[in-house]
């Protein structure tokens, strides 16, 4: 009971932070889409607790073993399909059209956010959706990349358009992100274990509040001015109840 109660008034605050904050910038993670059905990486269900990241995401592997590598990008590709954006997605994408949020930026690679309906949205990681020729950067169709066939164009191998581990974030984007964060009164992390670099920087950039939701604490709880417990798409329709009543 206790725990519910203060979640109630800890949404109540954030949503009050909202209202008052005139640039506000959501960071996401891999949390925010397991409710549509996506693993994430690191709680019990997640990727990495089955698969050592080193393994399969490296570019080492994409030259060594090009078909284990082939083999998890394909079955994350292909898992895509029958997964959709959820409830909580819905909501960000209407806070973005009334101004009650001004960016996204995300570390999660499955373009639900674009597909909800959000237009500013920061793709840390890149996306699995879009394939490319890891020579010659020439696009190819996903079917392409799911077929197993290399470049058209000068024989490459083929990969997802997602950053691997070793590999530097996109430089444009990334300052996109640096930049809205900085000047944001406010930033919304959720579903995310801050464990990766360097992303998990980015809140702390900002001068502005920042709120943490998330099913559990990651790291240092005093780095958050305010941290709701509790599912993400749970969390949103309460706040969105709050903010439109
Ligand atoms: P993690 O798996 O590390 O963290 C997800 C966090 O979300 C965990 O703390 C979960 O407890 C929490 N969580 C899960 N479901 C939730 C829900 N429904 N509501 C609220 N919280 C929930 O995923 P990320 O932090 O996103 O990078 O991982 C960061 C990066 O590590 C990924 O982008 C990926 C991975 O290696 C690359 O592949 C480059």
């Amino acid at each position: 009971m206790a725990g519910k109660h203060e979640s109630r008034m800890e949404t109540a605050k954030l949503a009050s932070w909202m209202k008052q904050s005139k640039y506000t910038v959501v960071l996401t993670g891999a949390g925010m889409s397991t409710e549509s059905g996506i693993p994430d990486f690191r709680s019990e269900n997640g990727w990495w607790r089955r698969i050592d990241p080193r393994s399969v995401a490296t570019k080492e592997v994409l030259y060594a073993d090009y078909t284990l590598f082939h083999e998890f990008y394909s079955m994350r590709i292909r898992g895509l399909t029958c997964c959709k954006p959820h409830k909580g997605y819905y909501i960000l994408a209407q806070w973005e059209k009334n101004n009650i949020i001004n960016s996204i930026a995300t570390q999660n690679v499955d373009r639900f956010h674009q597909i909800a309906g959000n237009h500013k949205v920061y793709e840390l990681h890149g996306c699995i959706r879009t394939i490319r020729c890891d020579s010659c950067g020439t696009a190819h169709a996903m079917g392409d990349f799911l077929d197993g066939s290399g470049c058209t164009g000068c024989g490459g191998r083929l990969r997802p358009d997602v950053v691997l581990f070793g590999e530097a974030l996109p430089r444009d984007t990334w300052e996109k992100a640096m930049t809205d964060i900085e000047r944001a009164e406010l930033v919304i992390v959720i579903g995310t274990s801050l464990q990766v670099y360097p992303v998990n920087q980015l809140p702390f950039m900002t001068r502005g509040r920042i709120a943490y939701i998330n099913n559990e604490i990651g790291g240092d709880s005093h780095q958050f001015d305010l941290f709701i417990k509790g599912k993400a798409g749970d969390i949103l329709c309460k706040l969105d109840e709050i903010i439109t009543s």
